[in-house]
């Protein structure tokens, strides 16, 4: 089955592709032609996914799915959480977004924070969704030159090791959007 990503983030390419095998063909939002950047204006994770998914079935006619992540730190309240992508600015630059989450957290020694991802798939204009969870902490510093976003400071629970410092097959078993695109997996096979 040919199913477009609607995403631009190669590293999210690479790890559902590593995550499906040859399942399925996972076609890029390039791939379709589709080079405008994707409307992503709602207030929940679950209605953004949802809202990048219906925007590439509508206006491209094609079998779809998007996630939308956010990282949600216990002593900051939530945040970054929906905002994660702009936490520091429009600019969207990991190391800035990364470094206000160190500088906020400077005096708190409650590190919890946990990775959200919401998929949403459109299949024959059908709609569902899918969840994952990743919990752990938030470091004092970078470590690791692997993955994206705040992979450097997010170090998962269970490991001594940072997301960034994993290779793309051990993040994929424990990630957030890893249990979320398994779940979606399971219910595209299960379907066909
Ligand atoms: P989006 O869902 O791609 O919009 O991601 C929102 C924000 O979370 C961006 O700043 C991403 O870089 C970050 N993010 C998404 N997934 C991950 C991840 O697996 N690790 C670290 N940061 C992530």
């Amino acid at each position: 089955m040919q199913l477009v990503f609607a995403t631009n983030n190669e590293n999210k390419i690479k790890e559902i592709k590593s995550a499906l095998g040859n399942e399925f063909e996972i076609l890029s939002l390039k791939d379709i032609n589709c080079l405008e950047e994707l409307p992503e204006t709602q207030e929940t994770l679950a209605g953004n996914a949802l809202q990048k998914a219906k925007y590439v079935s509508e206006n491209y006619g094609v079998n779809c799915f998007a996630d939308d992540t956010g990282l949600i730190i216990e002593a900051l309240n939530g945040e970054p959480g929906v905002y994660s992508a702009r936490y520091a600015g429009e600019d969207r630059s990991a190391t800035k977004n990364m470094e206000k989450v160190l500088d906020k957290l400077q005096k708190s020694k409650n590190r919890s924070a946990y990775f959200e991802t919401s998929i949403a798939l459109i299949i024959n204009k059908e709609e569902f969704l899918f969840s994952g969870v990743a919990k752990g902490e938030i470091t004092k510093e970078l470590s690791g030159k692997d993955g994206f976003g705040y992979d450097p400071i997010f170090k998962p629970n269970g490991y001594n090791k940072t997301f960034a410092e994993l290779s793309i097959e051990e993040k994929n078993t424990i990630s957030h959007r890893g249990k979320a695109f398994k779940k979606m997996c399971a219910f595209l096979l299960n379907k066909s």
